[in-house]
Order: C-alpha cells, then sequence, then structure tokens
C-alpha cells in the first residue's frame, strides 16, 4: 500500500490550482440516475470517490465514463439494479446519495447502510424520514434500505439536523416527485448550491439553495446538460494551511474565495498575511503564528472538514487555542498521531486544546480519515525530520496528486509503493 514521505522544514511558494469539489462531484454524478439522457460534467476531480461512483452507476447498469481531464460522461438509459451494494457504500459513504434520484424516478432502491466510520456513528435517518414524508416506504432489512413507492408527492420537510447529503438526497428525490417539496432547515454548503444548479439545467424547479429553505416543485422529467463542477474549497483551504504553517507564500488560484470567508478571515487572525481577488487568493505565512480558538459550525461557518488542518496549524501557536468540533462526535483521531510528532494537545469531550509552540519531529503516523491525512502531512511539512504517512488511500478518496502539488511549492515529499 502507498506511503507519503515528507521531509519537513522547507517553506512553500509558488502557484497552485484547484481541482473541482469532490463534494460536488458524486451528489453530481448520481443525479445522472434522474433522467435517461446524457450528463456531461467538466472539472471533476480524479479522485477514488469519484472513480467508486463511476463503478457504482456501472454496476447498476448505467454508462460513466471519467477522464483525468476532468469531464465525465453520464448515462442512466438502461438501469438493470437498483441496489448500491455494501461493497461500495463499505468504501464510500456518500454512496447513500444514489437513494433519492433511485426512488424519484424508479420508484425503488436498496442501498446498504453506511454503519459507522472513523469520526463518528454519521446515521442517516434524515435522509430516510424525508423520502417517508414524500411517500416511500422504507424498510431496514440484512443491513440494506429497501425503499419503494407508488409515487412520490411533495411535502414539507423539516430537518432537525443540518445535513448535506441528506439535502442533496431529499432535493433530487424531490426533483420527480408531484407537487411542491419545501426543505427547511437545509444545510447552506456551496455544494448543495452547485447540486441546485445542475438540476436547474436538467429541467428541475428549484429555488432557495444557499438558504435554509429551499422549494422544489416536481417536474414530470428532467433531460440531459453540460454542468462544471465548483472548485474544491477544502482542497484550497488545505493549502491555505500549508502557506501559513511554512511561513510561505501560496497563491491558490482556481478557486472562489468566498466559499472560504470563514477559512480566510481564521487564517488572518492568526497572523498570516490574507489577500483575496475574485478567483483567487494568496497567503503568506507570519512568525509568530497566533493562537486563536475556533469552532466549527454548517456553512457559512467554519467547516469540520478544516478542523483537523487548522490543529496542525495550532501546534505551531504562540499560545494555547480550543478547538472545538461541533459536527462530528469523534473526529480528533489525528491528535492522537500529532502528539506522537511531539504535539501538546489535551482531548476534552468535542473540545481540543492545542498548546502552540512545541517542536514537532518527524514519525511514522496513521491516517484515520480523508481529512486528517492531509492534517498529519501539514504538521509534517514543519516537522524535524522525516514523516510516513500510512493509509493513504484515505488521502487517495479526495485529494488529487496532492504530494505533487505540494513538491512543486517546494515541499520534500515523495509517495512510495
Ligand atoms: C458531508 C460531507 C463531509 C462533511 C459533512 C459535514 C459529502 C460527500 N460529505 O457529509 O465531507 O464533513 O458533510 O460538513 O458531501 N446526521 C444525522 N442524521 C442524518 C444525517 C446526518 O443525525 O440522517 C448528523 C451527522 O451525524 C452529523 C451531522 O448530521 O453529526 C452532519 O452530517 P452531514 O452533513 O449529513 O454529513 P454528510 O452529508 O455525511
Amino acid at each position: 500500500m502507498d506511503k507519503i514521505r515528507v521531509i519537513g522544514g522547507n517553506r512553500l511558494s509558488g502557484r497552485i490550482e484547484i481541482s473541482g469539489a469532490k463534494n460536488a462531484a458524486l451528489p453530481a454524478m448520481v443525479a445522472s440516475l434522474l433522467t435517461s439522457d446524457v450528463l456531461h460534467l467538466e472539472n471533476v476531480p480524479y479522485v477514488r470517490d469519484v472513480l467508486t461512483t463511476r463503478n457504482l452507476l456501472q454496476k447498476m447498469g448505467g454508462a460513466a465514463e471519467v477522464g483525468e481531464d476532468g469531464t465525465a460522461t453520464l448515462r442512466a438509459f438502461d438501469i438493470q439494479s437498483f441496489e448500491a451494494p455494501y461493497e461500495l457504500v463499505k468504501t464510500m459513504r456518500a454512496s447513500i446519495l444514489a437513494l433519492g434520484p433511485l426512488v424519484g424516478r424508479f420508484k425503488k432502491a436498496r442501498v446498504s447502510l453506511p454503519g459507522g466510520c472513523a469520526i463518528g456513528t454519521r446515521p442517516v435517518n434524515l435522509h430516510i424520514a424525508g423520502l417517508e414524508r414524500m411517500g416511500a416506504v422504507c424498510e431496514i432489512a440484512h443491513g440494506y434500505i429497501e425503499a419503494s413507492t407508488t409515487g412520490l408527492h411533495g411535502s414539507y420537510i423539516l430537518m432537525e439536523t443540518v445535513t448535506v447529503t441528506g439535502t442533496e438526497n431529499l432535493m433530487m428525490a424531490a426533483t420527480l416527485a408531484e407537487g411542491e417539496t419545501v426543505l427547511d432547515n437545509a444545510a447552506c454548503e456551496p455544494e448543495v448550491s452547485d447540486l441546485a444548479g445542475l438540476l436547474r439545467s436538467m429541467g428541475a424547479q428549484i429555488e432557495g439553495e444557499g438558504t435554509r429553505t429551499i422549494r422544489i416543485h416536481g417536474v414530470k422529467k428532467l433531460h440531459g446538460c453540460r454542468h462544471k463542477i465548483m472548485a474544491d474549497r477544502i482542497e484550497a483551504g488545505t493549502f491555505a494551511v500549508a502557506g501559513a504553517i511554512t511561513r510561505g507564500d501560496v497563491e491558490v488560484v482556481n478557486c472562489n474565495p468566498r466559499h472560504l470567508t470563514s477559512v480566510l478571515t481564521q487564517l488572518s487572525q492568526t497572523g498570516a498575511e490574507v489577500t483575496i481577488g475574485p478567483d483567487h487568493f494568496r497567503v503568506i505565512g507570519r512568525d509568530p503564528i497566533l493562537s486563536k480558538n475556533v469552532t466549527t459550525y454548517p456553512y457559512p461557518a467554519f467547516p469540520t472538514d478544516m478542523q483537523a488542518q487548522y490543529m496542525a496549524l495550532m501546534t505551531q501557536g504562540d499560545a494555547s487555542a480550543v478547538i472545538t468540533e461541533t459536527i462530528f462526535e469523534n473526529r480528533f483521531m489525528h491528535a492522537l498521531e500529532m502528539i506522537r510528532m511531539g504535539a501538546d494537545i489535551t482531548i476534552d469531550g468535542r473540545q481540543a486544546i492545542v498548546k502552540g509552540g512545541q517542536p514537532l519531529t518527524g514519525a511514522r503516523v496513521l491516517a484515520s480519515d480523508l481529512r486528517a491525512s492531509a492534517s498529519l502531512i501539514l504538521a509534517a511539512l514543519v516537522a524535524k525530520g522525516e514523516t510516513v504517512v500510512d493509509r493513504v488511500y484515505h488521502l487517495d478518496r479526495g485529494y488529487h496528486r496532492i504530494e505533487e502539488k505540494l513538491a512543486r511549492l517546494g515541499a520534500n515529499i515523495e509517495r512510495i509503493q
């Protein structure tokens, strides 16, 4: 299995291009199940979760091609199977996104329950409850959600917790339901808006995306279209931290800085010099790095998907910072590995107290999830000596050749077999 080796100490500088957003590409790809026409996607990142989604669509009988050039051509014309099997769902929880489109168009679906994962229990009860409100019958049997309906109808759905894929699933199902669906307490994440834009180009009637209330008026049929996936705000944020933590000078291009307001504001509060353009930004890392508290919340607040990377930065802070994680109950696994590198971090429930100013030393570390892997690489960039990050498959789920991009900025980093 691949590993990433980093020799710390280099200051990063230069310009880096951001790939398309994995979390926007996955729902966009499964949205192809809503029509028998061809869907052309651009700016699709060539990462493992995208390939898993391609495999899922192919397994159902769909035609699905994904190129390294960022294009995906998808057609759900001859769907034979309405199932997302355990083997795929266990490697990628986002397979749950197939549930809404399958029930919406084919009136049935069998999707494996994802189960727990490294960062928490991650239930999907709100996906199921929403579909039931729209007239689906859902049963849990043999580890699968088995859903069927004689036809979905519009409904008022108040989601008790803000859920990103839950909102996306129900929005997709509602596009073909009879009448109007209102999703209240919906997720405002830019990836939800990106999906709404795609669905609208397919003929759906949607308004309110990007706010807490989304209205979807069901239509009889959707058609194919061409859609460009938004830039990956978490990849962009990860490179922003790379600039700050190495006291470097990194220009991040091909992204939407407005999607990163909370992250870039937080970084400037830690002392980094941040300048913002329409589709790019630049981070110059300054000494000292100021320790500043942060709390994760749904968009537009500080994202949970940047919490681990920010923790790496805070290990280099000038005092103590409290990092509070409100989205997932067990998302501090990376802290234990950072401690092995010399960081001073105390975990107390949903809070991590990070005492800065501790010199890190390279070590063999294990990545527990996607963003944890990125955070360990960031820590390794400033650690003395060699760090080897194991279980790199997590990293490959969501970052396209991160080691090559970091190397181009001057990092001493390589992938080893
Ligand atoms: C998505 C993102 C993930 C990000 C997360 C939070 C994708 C593919 N993944 O994951 O990168 O970390 O949003 O921004 O877009 N919850 C329930 N019941 C449900 C669904 C969720 O209680 O039915 C809870 C979860 O346990 C969690 C919270 O809601 O505490 C938010 O989770 P959610 O937004 O659903 O995360 P994902 O959509 O899985």
